[in-house]
């Protein structure tokens, strides 16, 4: 790591460091290192894919079997994908007392396979399939085949993802601004902070007077309220600011 990412490397242990109740977003870009594709990269979905075909009640709607062919597809690929070392950072930090809470965008299901309890995901998970009628939910072991129907009432089963211009779960999202509402540190790893809410759950820590650490590839509409900006990637940063915390601690 060059001396320059040292310094924020350094500087992103102190503020964990010395937090009171630190809560992480992450973004797709924690899984990059996973093979997990990203959204908006140049080797993301959306370059690929157009999402108002494929990630919309409409689309749905349109074509079903088009929409489960897609996320069929995504599920087998995350089913041979594995966390990297940001995952088990992070999972360790909670278990550490380090963070309090994750918030992720991610539906990979990954942090719960690296170890992190009590994960709260705001767009839902790949894995968690619901009712289009009633209020059936079951965790798919293996990549769906075909348009699932409830074996309840016969309706349509959906993946339980939250799809653009579809409103996040009011639980889930109540959950999140309790512990935004209580942190006084925010590490936001690997999201383009283009998609709300989530985008602005930072700049509420900020506002309320805690510290904003950023670690992505590059810089984001984040980067200018970030506290400190460590430039690099999260399966290789995250590792290096839990070395400088141990020396930090003198362990
Ligand atoms: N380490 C750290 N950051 C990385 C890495 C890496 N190895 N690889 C990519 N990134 C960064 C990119 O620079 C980018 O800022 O991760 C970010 C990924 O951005 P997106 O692909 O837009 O993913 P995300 O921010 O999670 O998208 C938010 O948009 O499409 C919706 O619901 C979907 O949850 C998703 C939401």
């Amino acid at each position: 790591m060059p001396v320059t990412d040292m310094e924020t490397i350094v500087r992103a242990a102190e503020v964990i460091v010395s937090a009171r109740h630190m809560v992480a977003l992450t973004g797709a870009g924690i899984s990059q290192e996973s093979d997990v594709p990203t959204f908006r990269g140049n080797d993301g979905l959306w370059r690929q894919y157009d999402p108002m075909e494929l990630a919309t009640p409409e689309a749905f709607k349109r074509d079903p079997g088009l929409v489960w062919e897609w996320y069929s597809w995504r599920q087998g690929l995350i089913a041979n994908c594995r966390p990297n070392p940001a995952h088990t950072t992070l999972a360790r930090w909670a278990r550490d007392g380090l963070l309090k809470a994750l918030i992720t965008q991610n539906v990979d299901g990954l942090h719960e396979r690296a170890g992190s309890e009590d994960v709260i995901e705001v767009h839902g998970n790949l894995w968690r399939v619901r009712c289009t009628e009633c209020d059936y939910r079951a965790h798919l072991s293996a990549p769906a085949s075909g348009v699932p129907e409830c074996p309840e009432c016969g309706a349509l089963l959906r993946p339980d993802v939250v799809w653009f211009g579809e409103a996040l779960d009011a639980a889930v999202l109540a959950r999140v601004w309790q512990e935004l509402h209580l942190a006084d540190a925010c590490i936001v790893i690997g999201t383009s902070a283009v998609v709300y809410p989530a985008a602005q759950f930072p700049a509420t820590v900020k506002s309320q007077g805690g510290a904003v650490i950023e670690v992505n590839v590059e810089e984001t509409p984040l980067t200018p309220i970030a506290d400190v900006h460590v430039r690099g990637r999260a399966g290789e940063v995250l590792p290096a600011i839990d070395r400088a915390i141990a020396a930090l601690r003198g362990q």
